[in-house]
């Protein structure tokens, strides 16, 4: 997921040392540097359009927490302090900081820490295979979209900062990627009650659904995007948020400085290393590369689900998969949470050397069992079958450790 340029890549690995050799570290508040500089224009140039401000951080979690005071900020610069609050999604992974994890849909994350957390999420995910509101997809007119406008209802919007929505789900739900239309109605809810979308593209930010970011799948232009994870292809810590010129042009105007950071934001190792990923990106032709990929893992990993009965459903975008698991025939039923059926996948695959990620709870954090594929941008045909034909052996193994009559 994150090493998505693989290991041992000289380019990403030489431009560090050379950047060692310059200038190892600045303050924010005090200096800039150049590698930052050169990588606030590469992001401006590749996020969609007019997202042309950075600021940066060192996780994932940082970054979200980054977005929710940007909001905050923002509204406060536009004379409406009361917009403080943030809607979120059940079954969604901000992070593990506090506003971070507040934010986050993850009910089993969560829980340890409830009393430190505030509840963000409200609203349910598009996720039409099992949908959380029981609607029939033909039929729902975007039934989950449309609850935002219910929920913005009864908390008022003028109390509403923001949205903040993985595009596709990551650990919290393997792959759940919304109908097509489900975006674009979302926006304009946001829009219309002039509440700011915010995407968390940690994960499918540079390169991993098939394009730089995943906002370019649907029409629709979010107001702040999260990034972290690939940016670096996992040679150095470094994430940020990427926001619309009309946040900045707003703040700039009433002279409100976004001055929160921290000691190694925007650390120039760190920036020339993102550089030098990002350069090696677009010299390799990486995300289209990502994209095609994409196509042929979807057909490949469809065509296993028709061997296998306890797969039930497949689903994703580029190169970020989710396969689920469920009994019955069609795999419509789901296991009792005791089976411990995710891990036994895990551990098959970890077994056989194939690493996926575990994402079970999603549903009610109790039922759902799932894992997520995320294989690094520049796999090839032969790695793509290798993993499926594991992921096959490992859910077979799984189906074999299965108590007597739980298949049924
Ligand atoms: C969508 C998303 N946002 C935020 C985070 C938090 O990132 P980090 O672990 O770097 O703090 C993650 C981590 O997996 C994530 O998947």
């Amino acid at each position: 997921m994150t090493v998505s340029l693989g290991h041992n890549n000289r380019e990403i690995a030489d431009a560090i040392k050379k950047q060692l050799d310059l200038l190892e570290f600045t303050y924010r508040s005090q200096f800039t540097n150049e590698p930052l500089e050169e990588l606030c224009r590469a992001i401006a140039a590749l996020a969609p359009g007019d997202l042309d401000y950075v600021s940066f951080a060192n996780s994932g979690s940082e970054a979200a927490e980054l977005a929710l005071k940007m909001a905050s900020s923002y509204w406060g610069a536009c004379g409406r302090p009361t917009k403080q609050r943030i809607i979120s999604r059940w079954s969604s992974y901000h992070g593990c900081t506090i506003g971070a994890l507040s934010m986050s849909g993850n009910a089993a994350r969560r829980r340890e820490y409830s009393s430190y957390i505030s509840d963000c999420p409200v609203l349910e995910l598009p996720f039409c295979h099992r949908c959380p509101y029981e609607k029939e997809p033909d039929h729902c007119n975007l039934f989950c979209a449309d609850y935002l406008q219910k929920m913005i209802n009864r908390f008022g919007a003028d109390h509403v900062s923001a949205l903040i929505c993985e595009p596709v789900t990551g650990a919290s739900g393997a792959g759940i990627t919304p109908p097509d239309g489900y975006f674009p109605r979302i926006q304009e809810i946001c829009r219309k009650n002039e509440i700011l979308l915010i995407f968390d593209e940690v994960i499918t930010g540079f390169g991993r659904t098939g394009t730089y970011f995943a906002a370019e799948h649907w029409d629709i232009l979010p107001d702040i995007i999260v990034f972290g994870k690939g940016i670096t292809g996992g040679y150095s810590p470094l994430s940020g948020i990427v926001v619309r010129q009309g946040i900045h042009e707003a703040m700039e105007e009433k002279g409100v400085k976004f001055t929160t950071g921290h000691t190694f934001s925007g650390n120039p190792l760190a920036c020339a290393c993102a550089m030098a990923a990002i350069s090696y990106m677009k010299s390799h032709d990486i995300v289209k590369k990502a994209a095609d990929k994409g196509l042929l893992l979807e057909k490949k990993l469809k065509a296993m689900k028709g061997c296998c009965p306890l797969v039930s459903d497949i689903r994703g975008k580029g190169l970020l998969w989710g396969v689920e698991f469920g009994k019955g025939g069609t795999g419509k039923t789901l296991f009792e949470p005791e089976e411990g059926v995710t891990e036994k996948v895990v551990k098959a695959c970890f077994d056989r050397g194939l690493i996926v990620y575990p994402s079970s709870g999603y549903l009610d954090g109790v039922y759902g069992d799932s894992v997520l594929l995320s294989p690094p941008l520049i796999i090839s045909e032969g790695e793509m079958d290798s993993l499926v034909e594991l992921l096959e052996a490992s859910i077979n193994d799984m189906a074999t450790n299965l108590s007597p009559g739980s298949e049924a």
